[in-house]
Formats: C-alpha cells, structure tokens, sequence
C-alpha cells in the first residue's frame, strides 16, 4: 500500500522498496533443468544434437507452421531470412520499431523506407505503406509492436498485388493468435525472438516460421556457415546455431506459453479497469479476432488532458521505484544509424505519448495495483508535479 500521498518528487517516500522489475523472465527451475543440463555435458552433445530437433518439431505443431529454424536471435533469424531472398533496392519497413528490424536490412545491403504507423494499433500504416512504393521497392517489412500483429493479411494481399515480398519481424509475436491462428503463418516468413524479456524465452534466441522450403533450406545452411554439410560452403552465412542448453530451457518452457499468455490477459485487463477513466490515458487498439501476447503493455499519454508530459510521468514513476519503458523513441529514421530527415507525424506523436508499464507473466495482481495507484495518485498531483519538472 502506497504509505505516504507525497510523490518522491515532491519528498515523499518511494512506493516501490525494492524497486519493481519492468519485467521478470519466465524461465523453468534450475531443478527442473538439471537433469537436462547433466544430460548435455555428459554426452558432449553442446548444440547440433536431440533438443534442439526436439524443438523445432514441438514448436512445428505448436505453432501449425510446415517449416520452423531455431537461431541464436531473432536479428540473425532476419538477416538470414532476408538473404535467402537475394533481394537488391528498397524495403518498406515501419519507423516505430526496434533497432534490430532496420539492422537486419541493411546487413543486407537493403535501403530502408521508413514509413508512418497507425495512431492506435502502433503496427505499419497500410495507406503510408502502399504510397511508398516506387520501382526500386523490392520488399515490405512489417512488425509485431508489443504483440499485436500488423494487419498480415492486408499486407499479403498489397504485397502480392504489387509483386513484392513480405516478410515480419515477429519478435514480439509468440503467443499471439490472429483469428486463432497462431502467429508465425503469414508473410514469407516470420521471425520470433526467444531472448529473456519475451514470452517464450531461451536466453537468447530466435525461432524462424516460414510456409517457404526453400526459405528454410537457406537458413538452415546459413545458421551454420552457410555448409551444407559438404564443407564447400554456397553462401556467407553465419553462425547463428542454438545450443542444446537453450533448447532446453526453451523446451521446458514451451508447456507453460498459454498459462503466460493468460496471466498477461489478467495483468492487461486489470490495467484497463483501474485506469481507464484517467483523461489524457489511451491503450493500444487490438483488432477483433486477434489476442496479442501482451509482451508489453503500452500506454498512450496525451500531455494536455492528462497534465503531464509522458516524460514528466515516467520521471515520477521512476521515483516511486517504478521502472517504465518509452519504446520506441527514437524511431529507426532517427536513430544515428539511419539519420534521415522525414517528416512522419503519427510516428513522432506515438514516440512523444508512448510508454510502457511493467508487465510480466510472473507479475502479481498485488504489483500491477500498486503501479496503478501510484498512477492515479501521480495524476491527482499533476499540476505540482509539472512545476517541480520543467521539461527541457
Ligand atoms: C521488434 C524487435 N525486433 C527484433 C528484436 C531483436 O531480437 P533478438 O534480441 O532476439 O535478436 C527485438 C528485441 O527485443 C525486438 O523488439
């Protein structure tokens, strides 16, 4: 329970001690994982071996997918998915991203065209995508923003209509089902990352879904130097190979990926219920027919109404122990690596509102209420509390 009704910007106590996790790894037992990991060692089987097959037929089924590659990241995942296209010129991709969806491009020689995102789904805005378009486009890049999934059949049907390939960072994907399909059957190919603060985790890694063979007999190769096996090598490809170790861990997770899922349901409607009456706070719109993982629960805060600055809030959460993200500010044609000049108004509007709340799917009812309280109280005392920040 919040004890004192002073902000910690204003001299109260912090309402967090210890500070809260923005978010917790769901990982198995070390129990759980002990025999698997004696098993490992004391067959010297350290990657290339049982669990790694074990895996990628598991999550074949799960999934519904024909093809599935585990990698050792979602990042090496894309690049090797985008060489197997062998593709030259410009790629549509949306600005409101992670780094890593723009990086996979451009280790392959592609220009990014960054373009505008939709104002309540966040995922790339179909009209922006389709006005981009000029002779040197070769390929759309859509993403999954916080696991809600672009509009896939839209962009299939755009693609196709044009003659472009689509392919989706789908980073944030697992656990999502698009009108009860699981993520990971559309586009060319999908890409999920396994790394601790997704749903599914192995540390670190990467899962490939592709309708493609042809797609999944490159990264195949390509996680593994591009050898097929004879040492004469077809391609430069990388090593992007997961261990037996993160087979494992994985392996042992996947069973609890719905109950995860679940959980994060609980967290997200909770969430809405006790602050959704707060002027200037929106959430992400989800679209019916889809459940989105939830791998992050954003928030949408529009200064005016709300009475402070989403910087201003996340300042004061912090305060109070509370740990916020603001993704994903700057977006990618911001960032010093791909510095260009455009002007993208839903982009920047989304980048200055946007920010994220603590979610897990270990998180308790009891954190996420206390987050929600010390919100609402932030939001009473707003008018002090945006004097004492002036923004820069
Ligand atoms: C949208 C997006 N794409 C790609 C990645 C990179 O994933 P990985 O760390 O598995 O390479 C991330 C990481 O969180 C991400 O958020």
């Amino acid at each position: 329970m919040i004890t004192s009704k002073v902000p910690a910007l204003l001299g109260g106590p912090p309402t967090f001690q210890p500070s809260l996790g923005f978010t917790r790894p769901a990982v198995p037992s070390y129990a759980e994982l002990a025999p698997e990991f004696e098993d490992i060692l004391n067959t010297g089987m350290l990657t290339k071996g049982p669990r790694l097959a074990r895996l990628e037929k598991a999550l074949q089924e799960h999934l519904g997918s024909p093809n599935v590659i585990c990698v050792n990241s979602c990042t090496s995942g894309l690049i090797l998915g985008i060489q197997s296209l062998q593709l030259t010129g410009e790629v549509i991709v949306p600005s409101f991203s992670f780094m890593a969806t723009f990086h996979a491009l451009r280790w392959n020689n592609l220009t990014p065209v960054f373009v505008d995102c939709n104002p309540y789904s966040l995922t790339i805005d179909l009209k922006a995508m389709e006005a981009a378009i000029t002779p040197r486009t070769c390929a759309v890049m859509s993403a999954y923003v916080f696991g809600n999934p672009p509009d896939l059949d839209g962009l299939d049907a755009l693609c196709k209509k044009h003659g472009l390939v689509h392919f989706c960072d789908s980073a944030h994907g697992i656990g999502t089902l698009i009108d009860g399909v699981p993520a990971g059957n559309h586009a060319d190919f999908e890409v999920f990352s396994c790394s601790p603060t997704k749903l599914l985790t192995a540390a670190e890694g990467g899962v490939v879904s592709t309708r493609r063979p042809e797609i999944a007999e490159w990264i195949r190769s390509g996680r593994d130097y591009g050898n097929p096996g004879s040492y004469d090598c077809d391609f430069a490809g990388l090593n992007a190979r997961m261990s037996e170790f993160h087979a494992a861990i994985m392996l042992a997770g996947l069973p609890r990926l719905e109950s995860y899922v679940l959980a994060r349901a609980h967290l997200v409607e909770l969430y809405k219920q006790r602050l959704g009456h707060l002027p200037g706070l929106r959430f992400q719109e989800i679209r019916a027919g889809v459940r989105s993982s939830n791998k992050d629960f954003p928030i949408f805060i529009e200064a005016k109404a709300f009475g402070l600055h989403r910087d201003q809030l996340q300042k004061a959460l912090l305060a109070e122990g509370i740990p916020t993200r603001a993704y994903f500010d700057p977006p990618g044609h911001q960032l010093t690596a791909y510095k260009q000049e455009l002007d993208l108004p839903v982009t920047a509007q989304m980048c200055a509102e946007v920010i994220c709340l603590p979610i897990s799917s270990l998180m308790v009812d009891e954190e996420a209420e206390r987050v929600c309280q010390c919100l609402l109280e932030l939001h009473r005392q707003a008018p002090a509390l945006a004097q004492a920040m002036p923004l820069g």
